[in-house]
């Protein structure tokens, strides 16, 4: 994937987080999948009185993804403008996105500062089962 794409991939996850509704933390979280044809989805995290139910960004743009037909992604990007470091997917998060991504998909993820994280879905979560059990 060339750079200039996750570029665009990570400009979409920028304008999902502004779409944030983080009343309780504050903390607004953008992202962004590229579907295999080429058409992008994105999520902002959803807050919630009750606590644990707030729905995390990630989770937010695969379920548009796949509630919208699609369900294989080549790339993810994620924006949490709110911290100047990069801050990663949470470990739900990882799990549901390996149900729909290649352990080899690139994945961004930035704050506000310069420092931004390129790594892949087989970095973030190493010996899923759904991989390995189906590799033969
Ligand atoms: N959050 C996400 O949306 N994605 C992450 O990867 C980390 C955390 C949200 C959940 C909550 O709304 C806020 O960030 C603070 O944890």
């Amino acid at each position: 994937m060339k750079d200039t794409q996750m570029d665009a991939l990570f400009q979409e996850a920028q304008r999902a987080a502004a779409f944030a509704y983080a009343p309780y933390s504050n903390f607004h979280v953008g992202a962004a999948l590229l579907a295999e044809d080429g058409t992008v989805f994105s999520g902002c995290n959803v807050e919630n009185r009750s606590f644990g139910l707030t729905i995390c960004a990630e989770r937010n743009a695969v379920v548009q993804a796949v509630a919208h037909g699609k369900r294989s992604f080549t790339a993810l990007a994620i924006s949490t403008p709110d911290s100047a470091e990069p801050v990663g997917p949470c470990g739900a998060c990882r799990q549901v996105l390996s149900e729909f991504m290649p352990p080899e998909a690139p994945v961004r993820f930035a704050g506000s500062g310069p420092n931004r994280v390129d790594t892949t879905m087989g970095e973030l979560l190493p010996y899923d089962s759904l991989h390995d059990l189906t590799k033969g």
